[in-house]
């Protein structure tokens, strides 16, 4: 089997649960505090590791609890962390993320340790292998991860969150694109295509097909759609309360990587993605909050 690895971020997020986001000079009570294990890239690892995916993480941490918090977190999902930079002097990343009573989420992230990943170690990587990359460490890096993995024939899927206008160069490097539909507005402005009064599946379109690449725009409650070549898959995602989207994304990220990575026809990968996702956020939190491999059989079975 391939192996997923993931190069990214990994975050002590701080959670508030509140009645309603502050407006500017507002003061809102929060109805609920508490702290976890998150960021993109430790999210996605785990949500592929769940998935079954052999996974890796390239990452790098602060020299404190949140730090060793988060080394056990991905080592006890399966994940190889040998990669995983400890520095001294600099906290871990930390995000603070806002959850609303529709359980929306507003983040901020303070990079920390993130911003001191220096290089990305690939020496391993094999063809057919998956680098799984998002934009919450330095854009350099992230490069030199797509440059890498190219030469050893690797695969390169990046979800390209927070979205970044300096991404533009390489961007057709990229084998698959993994966006939200603003980000996918976004991209496609990046490389001059049309995006006013343009449905979100012929953005898609026209973007894969500029880029030479497969785009997966996540949707939401209402699923995701995949453009690879001439063919378009749109999943509907299953009906479920939402309590909190936060790594939502992130699980439907993992997942699909896993899915690819295994070689699965991919409009199941994309289904069983969209289903991970969804159960997510039925949860709490981003990584208490990724189902495992049989929590998504169960789903799909209609448990
Ligand atoms: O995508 C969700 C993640 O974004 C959170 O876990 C937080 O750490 C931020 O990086």
């Amino acid at each position: 089997m391939s192996e997923v690895v993931v190069v990214g971020s990994a975050n002590v997020d701080h959670r508030l649960l509140v009645s309603e986001f502050p407006a500017p000079g507002q003061t809102v009570k929060a109805v609920e505090f508490d702290m976890g294990p998150g960021g993109k890239g430790a999210n996605q690892a785990v949500a592929a590791a769940r998935a079954g995916a052999k996974t890796q993480m390239i990452a790098s941490i602060g020299a404190d609890i949140a730090g060793q918090s988060l080394r056990q977190v991905l080592s006890q999902a399966g994940i190889d962390i040998a990669k995983v930079q400890i520095q001294a002097g600099t906290p871990t990343g930390a995000a603070y993320v806002m959850v609303n009573s529709a359980g929306e989420n507003s983040i901020i992230v303070a990079a920390g340790a993130n911003s001191a990943l220096a290089t990305a170690d690939l020496a391993t990587l094999q063809s057919g292998d998956y680098v799984l990359l998002q934009l919450e460490i330095p854009l350099p890096l992230v490069e030199e991860a797509i440059f890498k993995a190219h030469s050893r024939q690797a695969k390169v899927v990046v979800n390209v969150s927070p979205a970044d206008d300096r991404m533009k160069p390489f961007l057709g490097l990229i084998d698959v694109l993994i966006v939200n539909e603003l980000e996918l507005g976004q991209v496609a402005e990046l490389i001059d295509l049309p995006v006013a009064e343009v449905e979100i599946a012929d953005i898609a379109k026209a973007v894969a097909g500029k880029l030479g690449n497969t785009v997966v725009c996540t949707l939401g409650p209402k699923g995701a759609l995949l453009v690879a070549g001439d063919e378009l898959l749109a999943v509907d995602a299953p009906k479920v309360p939402a309590v909190d989207t936060t790594g939502a994304g992130d699980t439907f990220a993992g997942y699909l990587v896993a899915g690819l990575a295994a070689n699965v026809p991919i409009a199941d990968a994309l289904a069983r993605a969209v289903t991970a996702g969804a159960i997510a956020v039925t949860k709490p939190g981003a990584i208490e909050a990724i189902p495992f491999a049989a929590d998504v059989d169960r789903m799909i079975a209609g448990g």
